[in-house]
């Protein structure tokens, strides 16, 4: 009901009658009252005169009634540890393919490498539940497809020169703007779920503790809808998963990236591995030539640029 009163509410510049809206929806008009003052206390600016009830202001909460084509697979939380503990658990318990968690705050937002994602007010944080017949190694591909088509998105709709580093960060001026983790589990060699989160500095501002992160606040002075931007990226992504678990999606990947032809170091748990990105091959793993000229694959890990290095 609620996403059925904003949808009018909005239609309308002007006030609009209890009446009207209740023979509109086919409901009493206490009924309509109930919902508006469910809308009010859940941050909607609703003006409520004698004449009839007028939107003034949305909040900016990504609530699953305001996408309604996906109301019933986004859970909204005003506050989770972690949107992938969620969906995890709601994966596990069979929520169906494309399910979203999606949170205000998290208090322990996990990053990779066991690195802690500070989650504060204003950022986006959320996790899709995939369900993909595909085998395991090929999952890189899926994230690089969310990366890119990110990165478009920023470039296309908000003016921003994203770029991705490899694996899956987006960075604006070479600082971090997004980054992305994945979980899954497989059974019989092909994935169960996929579960990937992402995480973007919106209208947060990263604290001194994330030197080289950005905001799309700080890039563009203003605030942003961070609904809209969810929106924008699921219609994008849900679009072409097709495309997603095919080897074409890391040349898409490849436009986007500031991480080729750069000297880099790569640390995972047991290595660090230090030479020049030449390739991602078909599964998105890093190519790096090492200065005695061999190549080594890395799948994992996190990568820091030395551009100036020859
Ligand atoms: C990284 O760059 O280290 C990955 C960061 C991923 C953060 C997102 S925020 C939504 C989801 N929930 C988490 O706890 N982490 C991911």
């Amino acid at each position: 009901m609620k996403k059925e009163i904003l949808q009018l509410l909005r239609q309308n510049s002007e006030q609009i009658s209890g009446e009207k809206l209740s023979s509109a929806l086919g409901v009493s008009r206490v009924t309509i009252w109930k919902h508006i003052k469910g809308l009010i206390a859940h941050g909607y600016d609703i003006a409520a005169t004698a004449k009839g009830y007028q939107l003034v202001n949305d909040p900016d909460t990504p609530f699953a009634w305001e996408d309604p084509d996906r109301y019933e697979r986004i859970h909204y939380f005003e506050s989770v540890e972690s949107t992938m503990d969620v969906a995890r658990d709601l994966a596990r318990k069979g929520c169906s393919h494309l399910t979203i968690v999606v949170a205000d705050l998290q208090g322990e937002g996990r990053g990779r490498m066991r690195r802690v994602w500070h989650s504060d007010h204003g950022g986006l944080y959320f996790t899709i539940v995939l369900r993909l017949a595909m085998p395991p190694q090929h999952i890189g591909r899926v994230n690089f497809y969310a990366s890119s088509i990110l990165a478009e998105i920023l470039r296309e709709d908000y003016g921003v020169e994203a770029n991705v580093k490899w694996p899956n960060d987006i960075l604006v001026d070479g600082r971090k703007l997004c980054g992305m983790l994945s979980e899954l589990e497989a059974e019989g060699g092909m994935v169960t779920f996929l579960n990937i989160g992402i995480g973007i500095n919106v209208n947060n501002d990263p604290t001194p503790l994330e030197p080289k992160a950005t905001s799309l606040k700080r890039l563009l002075h203003r605030s942003i809808m961070r609904k809209e931007l969810l929106a924008a990226f699921l219609d994008r992504f849900e679009q072409n998963l097709e495309f997603a678990m095919s080897e074409a999606v890391i040349d898409r990947w490849k436009t986007y990236n500031a991480t080729l032809g750069n000297f880099v170091t790569v640390v995972t748990h047991n290595e660090t591995i230090e030479g020049r990105a030449v390739d991602v091959d078909s599964d998105g793993a890093l190519l790096v030539e090492q200065p005695d000229g061999t190549i080594k694959k890395m799948i994992y890990g996190d990568c820091f640029h030395s551009p100036n290095v020859n």
